[in-house]
């Protein structure tokens, strides 16, 4: 697998692919990898020729007191977990190179990323937008794949990519979950064993209005009390949202259309911040 760090080596690497044909997949990442990110790795290997992973901690995307300093990194594991996924390059870009001193073109969405995590992380979907521009304008990919796990920034992407007219497709790969059903998070490895075992209760609550909804409730506000109950009985749990929402725009529904709606938590697990949701 070659790894490349430079903005302009990756340019003219993906150029050289392009005249050759070879179809593109990209899967951005900011390391940390788990079979979660495996996963999108190995979706693109079934639809693209040549498989790029980046891997950035991509500083616009966090606020002022969020986590970027602490966030997990360890890229010698990464490159080894990409290669073995079957990924044929790995772009390292250093922070310096992609936002040099003086930086201050920005890319906003201003519909769809407002609601749910935009409410309480004001800036960070115009730094997932911002870099994720970027990085299609430097490999130019075919098609990109993106987590379920993160349906706001899907969908936050989706209309990115519609409204910039980018010529890229992209692919939504379903949430991977451990056996005890939590979502699949490079956060996850600062939970102790307590902290995980209530941390149980986001996926849990997810599966029980999904059980419900199968069992003809289809009233949100029933759902999302259900839901914010099985929460509120683990102490360390303290719910940001629990929202039901069209799938497209995450606007929220009073009833659910089966197929057109999802539910969607974020909550704090002492001091980690976690998100999940459910297609209902
Ligand atoms: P990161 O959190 O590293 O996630 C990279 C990709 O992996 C995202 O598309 C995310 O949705 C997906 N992913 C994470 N956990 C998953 C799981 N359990 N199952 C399936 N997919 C999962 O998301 C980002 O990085 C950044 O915002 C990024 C898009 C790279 C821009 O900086």
């Amino acid at each position: 697998m070659q790894v490349i760090a430079s903005i302009y080596d990756m340019q003219s690497t993906a150029e050289n692919l392009r005249s050759k044909d070879r179809l593109i997949g990209l899967v951005p990442t900011m390391g940390a990898l788990h079979e979660g990110h495996l996963s999108l790795i190995r979706l693109a290997k079934e639809r693209a020729d040549t498989v790029i992973v980046s891997i950035f901690v991509n500083p616009t995307q966090f606020g002022p007191s969020e986590d970027f300093t602490n966030y997990p990194r360890d890229l010698g594991r990464d490159l080894d977990l990409c290669e073995k996924a079957g990924a044929d390059l790995a772009f390292t870009p250093a922070v310096e190179e992609m936002y040099p001193k003086a930086y201050s073109t920005y890319v906003t969405e201003e519909l769809i990323s407002k609601p749910l995590c935009g409410i309480s992380r004001p800036a960070h979907f115009r730094g997932v937008t911002t870099i994720v521009a970027k990085l299609f304008n430097i490999v130019r990919p075919d098609l990109a794949v993106f987590g379920q796990k993160d349906a706001q920034q899907v969908a936050v992407i989706k209309k990115m990519v519609n409204d910039l007219h980018f010529c890229v497709d992209i692919v939504t790969a379903p949430t991977v979950r451990d056996a005890d059903g939590l979502a699949m998070s490079s956060r996850n490895r600062f939970l102790t064993a307590t902290q995980r075992g209530e941390a149980l209760a986001i996926s849990q609550a997810l599966h029980k209005a999904k059980a419900m909804v199968e069992g003809g409730v289809h009233n949100s506000d029933r759902l999302i009390a259900e839901a914010t109950h099985l929460m509120g009985e683990r102490r360390r749990v303290r719910v940001i949202y629990t929202s039901i929402v069209d799938r497209c725009t995450m606007e929220a529904v009073r009833e659910v259309l089966p197929g057109k709606a999802m539910m969607a938590i974020a909550a704090w697990v002492d001091e980690v911040r976690l998100i999940d949701n459910i297609l209902l």
